[in-house]
């Protein structure tokens, strides 16, 4: 239809052709039956070869594979771009400030129409030749999903170092204690769904780290029937891997806002443990400085408490905050934005303390209740003004 074309035009055309808009919406090209998601960080070598083995596995399959890119310096997206302009089976969301493995998978999978979607690594580490079997158990069993395991008979992690190997294992063994769940591999990022898991769970998926399976698993309302397909897991095709150690932490953080039905969301309870980390910082600095410096007392906890403050801001920039992180001249402003916001803080703290204790008399009590209100307080208007989460 012309660009042109006046809304007269339009409704007789509709009324020749006999029926509603509908007719004039045929498709050209239906949308595809599978959708394959990929996060992406600096892979741009990786996903050339991955789209070439894709193409000669799923022959036979109505496929499209949706890369989810949080703005890699190597020129991945572009290089996907490129693909994507000589075939419309490859497409790249482009992501910008954000970062996170779980979060991206998310969105690929939120963006899909199709009736199947998998979730594989964009790496080549995971065994794709298995994305023909899961989808075919889609198709003929009642399986809400496939689970591709490292740790299922025959399969294998051989691309993990032994060091890798003990944190994985143990990663595993705390998810299926905390989850109730039988799986081998709950920590695997390589599966295949039917559309409607994914629908159901996506209003409570929490979207944090790296384990997206887990969070699927822990936000179905229902408990979900899995199948599980052996293999093993391959060294790297090119380039390193993004997880670190803070990736342990959000680890557990995601397990307790699971466990907890999302009364403790991780993001509060990493700030807890950093603010918990702070509050030594701010012991060691004013012992050292009245001791080994000799600074007077009021002045001493004055520069502890700015000592700790700074730690924390920085910390909870790097874990905390990771996925929104600051940096550049943005992460200056959030050093004082977070610490404008702890100063407000530490006023209500006290505050509230005083009067906690005028009407109690207890100490305890009043110093506790004044310093949770002002933690409390950090942390909603940090996430909010800091950071710049509207939400959560
Ligand atoms: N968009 C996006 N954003 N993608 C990311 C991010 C991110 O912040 N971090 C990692 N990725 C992408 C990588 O580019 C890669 O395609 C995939 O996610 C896996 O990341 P790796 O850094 O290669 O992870 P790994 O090999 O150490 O970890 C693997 O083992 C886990 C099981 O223990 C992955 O397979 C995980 O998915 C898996 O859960
Ligand atoms: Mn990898």
């Amino acid at each position: 239809m012309s660009a042109s074309a006046s809304p007269a035009a339009i409704l007789g055309q509709e009324r020749e052709l006999g029926s509603p808009a509908a007719s004039l919406r045929r498709p050209s090209t239906a949308g595809p039956e599978l959708t394959i998601v990929v996060p992406t960080l600096n892979e741009r070598d990786n996903v050339g070869p991955l789209i070439d083995r894709l193409y000669r596995l799923l022959l036979g399959v109505d496929w499209e594979a949706v890369f989810v890119d949080d703005d890699s310096a190597d020129g991945t997206a572009e290089h996907l771009r490129d693909l994507g302009r000589g075939d419309r089976r490859i497409r790249c969301i482009r992501r910008f400030g954000r970062r996170g493995l779980s979060s991206a998978c998310i969105e690929g999978i939120l963006s899909s129409s199709a009736r199947y979607i998998a979730v594989i690594d964009g790496d080549l580490q995971h065994d794709e030749t298995l994305l023909p079997r899961m989808l075919d158990i889609l198709k003929r069993e009642q399986t809400d999903l496939v689970v591709a395991s490292r740790y299922l008979a025959s399969g294998a992690a051989g691309g993990l170092s032994s060091r890798r190997r003990v944190l994985s294992r143990s990663g595993v063994w705390l998810a299926r204690l905390l989850l109730k769940s039988d799986i081998t591999d709950p920590v695997s990022g390589f599966f295949m769904m039917r559309s409607e898991v994914a629908d159901k769970a996506a209003a409570r998926l929490s979207g944090v780290g790296t384990k997206i399976l887990i969070d699927l698993l822990a936000s179905a309302p229902r408990r979900l029937s899995v199948t599980e397909l052996p293999y093993r897991f391959r060294g790297r095709y090119s380039g390193s891997s993004k997880l670190d150690w803070f990736t342990i932490l959000e680890y557990l953080a995601l397990l307790a806002e699971k466990v907890s039905g999302g009364y403790l969301p991780s993001k509060f309870l990493l700030f807890g443990a950093v603010g918990a980390t702070g509050m030594v910082v701010h012991l060691v600095v004013l012992r050292l400085l009245l001791v080994a410096v000799g600074t007077g007392f009021v002045g001493a906890q004055s520069t502890a408490t700015a000592a700790a403050m700074i730690w924390n801001y920085f910390l909870n920039n790097t874990l905390t905050y990771r996925d929104y992180r600051l940096v550049g001249w943005a992460a200056l402003r959030g050093l004082v934005s977070f610490m404008t916001i702890c100063g407000l803080g530490a006023v209500i703290n006290v505050l509230v303390a005083r009067d906690l204790y005028a009407m109690t008399q207890m100490w305890l009590f009043a110093g506790a209740g004044g310093a949770a209100v002002g933690a409390l307080l950090n942390y909603a208007l940090t996430s909010m003004f800091t950071w710049g989460r509207r939400s959560s």
